[in-house]
């Protein structure tokens, strides 16, 4: 069996990670969650009150900092700087900054360089919003993965209230289908089905489906 990459894209709360993670895990891969970086970059710029427009800034914050993925029972745990910030990644303040640090090219330089390190002996799922088309231009399989918005932010609400987090369905829409059109609409890397992707729309799939969708494909690679 090959050790392929698994390059998976998508907007906000399609499932990605939850089904990347459950693919990983089936294959004895690595599961790699782009956005979890880009998230920790906001959270430690919003700690250090770094204005989230200055480029130059946070491209000298990043370079200074250590961002690191370790999978754990409870699912991927981040480390910034060697403190766990799992939760705080999480929060809806970074939600809702989140795609104006991800704008700046200077950051996804530095994070996409780590990324393809990562990445660079194959055996990986890794989400995100600009893989198959920038991060893993050659993954073996590329899946673009939807959802209708309002399923998305339906998920997203019980998503929240598991963790404990206060949301309002409505608010939960507006924020999503506003982090899409800032995702979609940037200049650098911006989400977009890659050509040789294959479209999975999981509306109406279980997670349990979707995963044995993707896998189904795997095997067909390796
Ligand atoms: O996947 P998640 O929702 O955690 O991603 C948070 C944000 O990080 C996205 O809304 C997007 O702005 C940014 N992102 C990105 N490129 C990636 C992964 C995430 O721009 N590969």
């Amino acid at each position: 069996k090959k050790n392929i990459q698994i390059a998976i894209d998508g907007p906000a709360g399609a499932g990605k990670s939850t089904i990347a993670k459950i693919v990983a895990e089936a294959l004895d891969f690595t599961y790699i969650d782009t956005g979890a970086m880009y998230r920790a970059v906001t959270y430690k710029a919003m700690q250090q009150n770094i204005h989230l427009d200055d480029e130059a800034k946070l491209a000298e914050m990043l370079a200074a900092s250590t961002i690191d993925l370790k999978p754990s029972p409870q699912g991927q745990l981040v480390f910034l700087d060697g403190h766990n910030v799992s939760a705080d990644i999480r929060s809806n303040e970074v939600t809702s900054s989140v795609s104006q640090v991800a704008a700046h090219a200077k950051v996804r330089e530095l994070l996409v360089a780590q990324q393809q390190k990562l990445a660079a002996n194959g055996g990986v799922v890794m989400d995100g919003r600009d893989i198959a088309t920038h991060v893993l231009k050659n993954a073996e399989l590329k899946i673009f993965m939807s959802a209708t918005v309002e399923e998305r932010a339906r998920r997203r609400f019980i998503d929240n209230q598991k963790r404990g987090i206060d949301s309002s369905l409505e608010k939960l829409q507006e924020e999503i289908a506003l982090r899409d059109k800032k995702d979609s609409e940037r200049e650098a890397s911006p989400l977009i089905q890659a050509e040789d992707a294959i479209f999975l729309d999981t509306t109406a799939l279980s997670i349990d489906d979707a995963a044995q969708a993707i896998l189904k494909l795997a095997e067909e690679k390796m």
